[in-house]
């Protein structure tokens, strides 16, 4: 007789009953689908280093969208493309002035779907001003505080124009406050914002860069986004936001961050997303492609790794494939 009482594996020989113990569990509730957004209506483009990513003007964004709404997806977060060829200022004023591109997608959304969507949008300059920078650079530095008036006019277009939640992903310091300020200015007391509170100077955004064309014209970001090798300094910006009237917390990237995650998912009461970034998904893809790993097996592990980390919802270009192909 065997004097091993405990046994692990008598849980694992059933597939339905690990399923039944699995202690993370991924729906299609939980995800939310990124879109890039063009200026001219019916364009679309692929995005190399992003298979099965495109950048869509807002007649072809409202066809995916539909088309993802029966796969379950509700929840879409929207980042803007501007024409290559349109002027870019020092501020980034393109983002909010006028007709801007991405408060017209959202009116288009929401007057299509309705309750059925919640749109999100990126709040950031760094697509609009001339020196791809996400905040207005003075003396060849990105400063703080004139950058707040501008990120708060573009999250009080979103709003006005009906997006459901504003999403700042600059990093400049008060920006939360600056946007919730105004927000309330305007009388949208009840528009959410989702900080990407913890969000590091990554290398895991290049695909994105050349997706949104927001690559900065010179130097790097490393003077406003988080550095790599800070876990506590994550408490400190997420306990900022939380002051500053933050509604759900953001870490960004993933993968790399799970630790953060954590610490965010144990240590603040609000939700905590993630973002599981362009360099992320195309180092999926790309291995993919050349047989390298499977993909379904990969994809599963690292949104369920999400999950176990603890993130509430999750930010993913993998969205749409994981419910088109049945692997929930
Ligand atoms: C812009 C922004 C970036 C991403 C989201 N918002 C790029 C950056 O900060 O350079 C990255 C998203 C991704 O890589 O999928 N502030
Ligand atoms: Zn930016």
């Amino acid at each position: 007789m065997s004097d091993l009482v405990v046994r692990p594996r008598r849980l694992r020989f059933h597939p339905k009953l690990r399923d039944l113990v699995a202690e993370a569990r991924l729906d299609s509730r939980c995800l939310v689908m990124p879109h890039f957004v063009l200026e001219r209506d019916r364009a679309v483009e692929e995005i190399e280093a992003m298979p099965g990513i495109r950048r869509e003007g807002i007649e072809r964004l409202l066809a995916t969208v539909e088309a993802d709404l029966r796969l379950g997806i509700h929840s879409v977060l929207l980042f803007g493309v501007p024409d290559e060829t349109a002027p870019k200022h020092r501020d980034g004023r393109s983002a909010y002035a006028g007709d801007a591109l991405i408060p017209r997608a959202v009116a288009a959304l929401k007057q299509r779907f309705g309750e059925e969507l919640v749109v999100i949008t990126d709040v950031c300059l760094c697509a609009y001003t001339d020196t791809g920078h996400c905040g207005v650079v003075e003396g060849g530095r990105v400063v703080n505080d004139a950058s707040l008036p501008h990120l708060a006019k573009m999250a009080v277009a979103h709003a006005a124009a009906g997006a459901d939640v504003v999403a700042p992903s600059d990093m400049m310091d008060g920006r939360v406050l600056a946007i919730r300020e105004a927000l309330d200015a305007e009388g949208l007391v009840d528009t959410p914002i989702m900080s990407y509170s913890c969000k590091y100077a990554s290398g895991y955004y290049g695909p994105f860069r050349e997706a949104a064309h927001s690559a900065p014209q010179f130097g790097d970001r490393r003077s406003y986004q988080m550095d790599a090798r800070n876990r506590r300094e994550a408490l400190l910006e997420a306990q900022l936001d939380v002051e500053e009237g933050a509604d759900i917390l953001m870490v960004k990237p993933g993968l790399a961050y799970l630790d953060v995650l954590r610490d965010l998912k144990e240590n603040f009461p609000q939700p905590v997303a993630v973002y599981n970034v362009s360099g992320e998904y195309a180092m999926v893809k790309a291995a993919a492609q050349r047989g390298w790993i499977d993909e379904r097996t990969v994809t599963l592990e690292n949104l369920h790794a999400f999950r176990r980390a603890g993130a509430d919802m999750i930010i993913t270009y993998h969205a749409r494939q994981v419910l088109a192909e049945g692997w929930l």
